[in-house]
C-alpha cells in the first residue's frame, strides 16, 4: 500500500466531496468579491465604499470602511453567551497558572487603555512591547488597537541592540515591558535590557513594567509601574473607530539587506485574511481549546494567538516556556493537563521531541487532540509521519501551513474546515481560497508542474502587507522588483508544484536564514560580528541542521593586532547573544584571512554554502580571487577528516 492511501484511509470523512476545489475555483472569478463576502463577517461601524484600491504596489482593502480590532477580539463577545467563556489558559514557564475569561479579558484591555491615554498615546502612536508570553503581552496589545495606537512587538529572547534599532526606527512613545521574565528556569532579564539601552532611545517618553516578582528593581524618572497606572482607571474605554487601512501593528523581520524591516499590517484587510483562514484551516469550534506554541514575538503569534483566535471566541492556551522544560514532554503535558484540541507548532519542535523517543509522549494521554498544524519551515515527511503516528494516532489531520511575516495570514494549506483532503507528507498542499500563486523562472516564466522555481503571488490578497515602516522605496525595491513586469509579489521562497497541483515548498532562495523557524537575516548578524573590535569583515551563511533546521556558519577576517583565540572565539559568540539575542549564536565560526568576494566587493554566499554542504561550488568566474576560496575549502576538508 502506498503511504499516501495509507494515511488518507483514516480520512473517508469529507464535509462535501469537491468542496475545496469549488470553493476555490469559485473564488478565482473574482477575488475582491469574495473577499468582500469574507469581511462582512467582521464587525464593522460602517461597510467601505470601494473593495479594493490598487495602486501597485500599494493595496488599500476595504476603503471608506471603519471597524476597531479590539471590537472584534472582545466587545462582541462580551455582548454575548461567550461572556464568561474562558478566554485564555495561561501557564508559566515556572509553572505558574492565570485563567481569563472574555470579560475579564475585556475589562483589563479597557483599563490599560485608559493607562495609556492618561500617558498621552493616542491614534497613530507608536507603542513598544517587550514582554515574555504573558496575559499582558496580549492585553498590551489589544489596548493599542482599542484606541488606534501601533503596536510594535519585540521578541523578548532578542536583546540591547536589536531592541533600540527597533524602538528607533518606528520612533514609539513607550515601552511596555516587565521586571523579569522567565525562559528555561532562568530569569529574562527585561527591565535591565531596556535600562541597558534607553539613553539611546530619544522617542520614548514612558516605559511601563509590569510586577512578575517580589524582587525591587532600579525604576529610573520615566518608569512608571503598571499595577500604579492602571488603579483608578475606569473599566470602560470607548474604542476608536479606524479606517480599514489604518496600521495595527508594525513588525520587524529580516531580509537580505543589514536593518530588520518594519513590516506594517492594516486594519480590516488583515482581521478579514486572518478571520477566514482560522475557520478555513482550523476550523475552529466552540469546544475547542487552541494551543498555537509560537511566541507573540514573531507574526504567527500576532495572527493566530491574539487576533484569529479571539475574534472567533476561541478558548486557547498561552505558554510561555520552552518544549522541554524542566522536561522534554512540556508540550504533551499541557495537552493532557488542558485538553487541547488543536496543536499548531513548529518542526524544530517536532524534531526536538523526535530525539527523545516515543515513550515520552506515548505516556500522555493525547487522545483530546483533533487536528495538528505545523509552520515556519518545511517539515520533512519523516517528521510529518511521526507527528501524525505518535501525536494524532492516525486520527487527526495534519495542516502545513506556509505564509510568511508579509502575507499577514495563512497563504497554502490544507484547509480542513472545508475539505479534508489527501494529503502528502511534506507538502503544504494548496493555495487557500482567495489567493493566486504561481512559480516562474529566474527568465520571468511561468513554471508548469514538477518544475522547480520562485514562489509569487500574482494578485493582492487582503492579509498583505501595506508597506515596510516609513520606506516604501524599499518596500517596493524587495517585494516587487524582481518580477515587476508580472507586477507579482516575490517571496523569496523555492517552490515546485506536483503532478497533482501539491504545492511544495523547498525552502529560501535569498539570504534569510531560519534558525528554529526564526528569521535571521545573514548582513544583520555580519553588522553584528562586525561591530565588535576584532572583527574586520564577516560572512555568516547557514548550513542544515537536525533539530533547528539550520544552524549559522560564520567566516571572520580578523583586525590587524587580532589573532584567532579559543578565547576571542567565545567572545564573539558571547557579542551575538548579546547584542541580537540567543537565537543568534553561531554554531562555527572560522577565522580566515580573505573572504570570496566579486570583483565589485559583493561577499559570495553561495560559493561559501557549497563548500559547507559539501557541493560543487559550480560558476566561480565572478570571483575577485581564488585564494579565498581554498582557504576555506581546506578549512572544511580538514573538518571533514574529523
Ligand atoms: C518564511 C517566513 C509563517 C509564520 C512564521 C514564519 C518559511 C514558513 C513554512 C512552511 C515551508 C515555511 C518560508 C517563509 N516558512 N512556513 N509551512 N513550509 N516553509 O514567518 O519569519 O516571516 O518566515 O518561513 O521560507 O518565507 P517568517
Amino acid at each position: 500500500m502506498l503511504e499516501n492511501d495509507y494515511i488518507n484511509n483514516n480520512f473517508k470523512i469529507t464535509l462535501e466531496k469537491g468542496a475545496f476545489k469549488k470553493k476555490r475555483n469559485h473564488s478565482l472569478i473574482n477575488i475582491e468579491e469574495f473577499w468582500a463576502e469574507e469581511a462582512k463577517k467582521l464587525v464593522w461601524y460602517k461597510q467601505w465604499d470601494k473593495i479594493l484600491e490598487w495602486n501597485p504596489p500599494f493595496a488599500k482593502w476595504f476603503v471608506g470602511g471603519l471597524l476597531n480590532a479590539s471590537v472584534n477580539c472582545l466587545d462582541k463577545h462580551v455582548e454575548s453567551e461567550n461572556k464568561n467563556k474562558v478566554a485564555l489558559f495561561w501557564e508559566g514557564d515556572n509553572e505558574e497558572t492565570r485563567i481569563l475569561t472574555y470579560y475579564q479579558l475585556y475589562q483589563k484591555v479597557n483599563q490599560f487603555s485608559n493607562a495609556l491615554k492618561s500617558l498621552g498615546v493616542s491614534k497613530g502612536d507608536r507603542v513598544t512591547i517587550y514582554l515574555t508570553m504573558t496575559p499582558e503581552l496580549l492585553i498590551a496589545m489589544l489596548a493599542c488597537s482599542r484606541i488606534g495606537a501601533i503596536h510594535n512587538i519585540i521578541f523578548s529572547g532578542f536583546s540591547s541592540q536589536a531592541l533600540a534599532d527597533r524602538v528607533n526606527d518606528a520612533q514609539s512613545k513607550i515601552i511596555v515591558t516587565a521586571d523579569r521574565g522567565f525562559r528555561r528556569g532562568k530569569i529574562v532579564e527585561l527591565k535591565k535590557i531596556v535600562d541597558q539601552t534607553i539613553d539611546d532611545l530619544p522617542s520614548i517618553q514612558n516605559v511601563i513594567v509590569f510586577k512578575r516578582s517580589s524582587n525591587s528593581i532600579k525604576m529610573g524618572k520615566q518608569d512608571v509601574w503598571w499595577h500604579d497606572i492602571i488603579k483608578n482607571q475606569k473599566s470602560y474605554c470607548k474604542p476608536q473607530q479606524v479606517e480599514s487601512s489604518h496600521p495595527l501593528f508594525i513588525l520587524y523581520t529580516s531580509g537580505t539587506t543589514g536593518k530588520p524591516k518594519g513590516v506594517v499590517h492594516g486594519t480590516g484587510g488583515y482581521l478579514t485574511h486572518l478571520y477566514s483562514t482560522a475557520k478555513w484551516v482550523f476550523d475552529f469550534n466552540k469546544q475547542d481549546i487552541f494551543f498555537c506554541t509560537a511566541d507573540i514575538g514573531w507574526i504567527t503569534g500576532h495572527s493566530y494567538i491574539v487576533y484569529a483566535p479571539l475574534m472567533h471566541g476561541v478558548t486557547e492556551l498561552i505558554y510561555e516556556g520552552t518544549p522541554d522544560y524542566p522536561k522534554p514532554d512540556r508540550y504533551w503535558s499541557l495537552v493532557e493537563k488542558y485538553g487541547v484540541t488543536i496543536l499548531y507548532t513548529t518542526p524544530t519542535a517536532l524534531r526536538m521531541y523526535m530525539r527523545y523517543g516515543n515513550e515520552i509522549p506515548h505516556s500522555f494521554d493525547l487522545s483530546s487532540l483533533r487536528l495538528l498544524g505545523t509552520v515556519g519551515e518545511p517539515i520533512n515527511p519523516e517528521v510529518w509521519m511521526w507527528y501524525f503516528t505518535n501525536i494524532g494516532k492516525e486520527k487527526c489531520a495534519i495542516v502545513d501551513t506556509w505564509w510568511q511575516t508579509e502575507t499577514g495570514g495563512i497563504m497554502v494549506s490544507h484547509c480542513t474546515g472545508i475539505e479534508i483532503l489527501s494529503m502528502k507528507p511534506g507538502s503544504a498542499m494548496f493555495p487557500i481560497p482567495g489567493i493566486d500563486l504561481g512559480i516562474v523562472n529566474e527568465e520571468n516564466k511561468y513554471l508548469s508542474k514538477n518544475q522547480k522555481g520562485y514562489l509569487v503571488i500574482k494578485k493582492p490578497w487582503p492579509g498583505m502587507l501595506q508597506t515596510l515602516w516609513k520606506n516604501n522605496k524599499k518596500y517596493r525595491n524587495n517585494y516587487w522588483k524582481k518580477f515587476e513586469n508580472k507586477l507579482c509579489y516575490f517571496t523569496g521562497d523555492y517552490a515546485t508544484m506536483d503532478n497533482e497541483s501539491y504545492f511544495w515548498l523547498l525552502g529560501r532562495s535569498d539570504d534569510v536564514i531560519k534558525i528554529s523557524g526564526h528569521r535571521l537575516g545573514s548582513t544583520e548578524l555580519e553588522s553584528t560580528f562586525v561591530s565588535h573590535k576584532s572583527v574586520a569583515e564577516a560572512a555568516v551563511i547557514s548550513k542544515p541542521n537536525n533539530t533547528k533546521g539550520e544552524s549559522i556558519i560564520a567566516f571572520i577576517v580578523l583586525r590587524k593586532g587580532y589573532f584567532e583565540s579559543e578565547k576571542l572565539h567565545r567572545e564573539l559568540i558571547k557579542h551575538l547573544r548579546k547584542k541580537i539575542g540567543p537565537i543568534a549564536t553561531p554554531d562555527e565560526i572560522h577565522f580566515v584571512n580573505k573572504l570570496p568576494k566579486t570583483r565589485s566587493g559583493k561577499i559570495m554566499r553561495r560559493l561559501l554554502k557549497s563548500i559547507v554542504i559539501g557541493v560543487p561550488t559550480g560558476d566561480t568566474t565572478t570571483l575577485e580571487d581564488g585564494t579565498s576560496l581554498e582557504e576555506i575549502q581546506k578549512i572544511y576538508n580538514e573538518i571533514n577528516k574529523k
